[in-house]
C-alpha cells in the first residue's frame, strides 16, 4: 500500500516536471491546434456555402432549360397548328374550286339537255363553228363550242365591250353616226355565259320559259357571248323603242358598210328562233354584210344555208 502511494507521488512529480519543462511547447501545440481547428471550420463553412450556391445555380439553370424547352415545344406546336390550318384552307379552296367546276359542267350538261339534246349535241354543224371567227353561227340549233366560251380579245370602246375583231369597224360606225347627227348608245354588248344565265333566268321569271325563249337566248346560245353583238339605243330609248328612232333608219341604210347586220327581223321568227329585234346588231365583216344587203337576205341562216328555228 505504501509502495503504491509512493509510486503515485513520484508519477505526479514527473508530470509536473514534464509540464513545467515543456509548457511553452505544449502551449504552442494547443495554439496551433486551435488555429487549425478554427481555420478548418471556416474552410468547411465556405465549402458548404459554395456547394449550396453551386446546387442552387444548377437548379436555376435546369429550370431555365426546362422553360426554354417548354417554349420551344409551344412554338413547335403553334407552327404545326398553323401548317395544319394552311393545309386545311388549301384543301377547302381546292374542294370549292372542284365543286364550282363540277357545278359549271353540270350546268352546261343540263343546258344541253334543256335544249333538247344530250350533252355535246347542241351544235353538229361542220362549218361556222369556230367561236373566234366572225362567221360563227349561233342560234337555237347551234350553241357555242365550248358552251362557256369567252372571247380572248375583248376591248372596251364607246360604251361597248366587244371582240377586237369587230372594234375597228364599230369605231368607224360610231364616228360616222355621230358625224351624221345620229349618235347612238350601247345598252348591252358582250355577255359572259354566267351573265347570260342571269339574263335568261330574269326573262323566265318575268314571262315564263316559253315566252322567254322568244326574246332571250339560253346560256351558251347567245351571240352576245361571242363579243360580236351589240344592242343599241338612244339614251333611255332602248329595245323596242329604238325601232322608232332616226338612228334606226340610219342603221338600216348604213350598218352593212361597217360589217353589221340587224340579226332578228319580224316575220322571220321561224328561221331565227326569235321575235324581231330592231336593236340587236351582229358583226360578220363588211364583205358579208354588204353582200347580204345587196342580195336582200335578212337572216344568217338563209345566207349561210344553215338550220334555224327552235331548240333541238
Ligand atoms: N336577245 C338575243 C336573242 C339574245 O339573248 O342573245
Ligand atoms: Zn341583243
Amino acid at each position: 500500500m505504501m509502495v503504491a502511494k509512493k509510486k503515485f507521488h513520484s508519477a505526479r512529480l514527473h508530470v509536473r516536471q514534464f509540464l513545467s519543462k515543456y509548457r511553452y511547447s505544449l502551449a504552442s501545440i494547443v495554439l496551433i491546434l486551435g488555429v487549425w481547428g478554427m481555420a478548418s471550420a471556416v474552410a468547411w463553412n465556405y465549402f458548404e456555402q459554395e456547394q449550396e450556391l453551386q446546387e442552387a445555380t444548377s437548379q436555376q439553370q435546369l429550370h431555365e432549360l426546362d422553360q426554354a424547352i417548354e417554349r420551344l415545344e409551344a412554338e413547335k406546336q403553334a407552327q404545326e397548328k398553323l401548317e395544319e390550318e394552311k393545309r386545311k384552307a388549301a384543301a377547302e379552296a381546292e374542294a370549292k374550286k372542284k365543286a364550282e367546276e363540277e357545278a359549271r359542267r353540270a350546268a352546261e350538261a343540263s343546258q344541253n339537255t334543256q335544249a333538247g339534246g344530250t350533252s355535246g349535241s347542241c351544235n353538229t354543224a361542220s362549218s361556222h363553228t369556230n367561236p373566234n371567227a366572225i362567221d360563227v353561227m349561233v342560234n337555237k340549233k347551234h350553241c357555242l363550242k365550248p358552251l362557256s366560251f369567252a372571247p380572248p380579245d375583248l376591248v372596251s370602246t364607246h360604251g361597248a365591250t366587244i371582240s377586237a375583231k369587230a372594234a375597228a369597224d364599230f369605231n368607224r360606225m360610231y364616228a360616222d353616226a355621230v358625224a351624221a347627227g345620229q349618235a347612238f348608245t350601247v345598252s348591252s354588248s358582250y355577255r359572259s355565259y354566267a351573265t347570260q344565265v342571269s339574263t335568261y333566268n330574269y326573262w323566265v321569271s318575268v314571262n315564263g320559259k316559253a315566252a322567254a325563249d322568244t326574246v332571250s337566248a339560253r346560256p351558251g346560245f347567245s351571240e352576245h357571248q361571242t363579243g360580236l353583238a351589240v344592242d343599241v339605243g338612244v339614251g333611255g330609248c332602248t329595245l323596242g323603242c329604238f325601232g322608232g328612232t332616226s338612228q334606226y333608219q340610219w342603221f338600216q341604210a348604213n350598218a352593212a358598210k361597217y360589217g353589221f347586220i340587224q340579226r332578228y327581223y319580224s316575220g322571220y321568227e321561224h328561221i331565227t328562233g326569235y321575235a324581231g329585234e330592231t336593236w340587236h346588231y351582229r358583226y360578220i365583216g363588211v364583205a358579208a354584210a354588204q353582200d347580204m344587203q345587196a342580195k336582200g337576205i335578212k337572216t344568217l341562216e338563209q345566207y349561210w344555208g344553215m338550220e334555224g328555228g327552235t331548240y333541238r
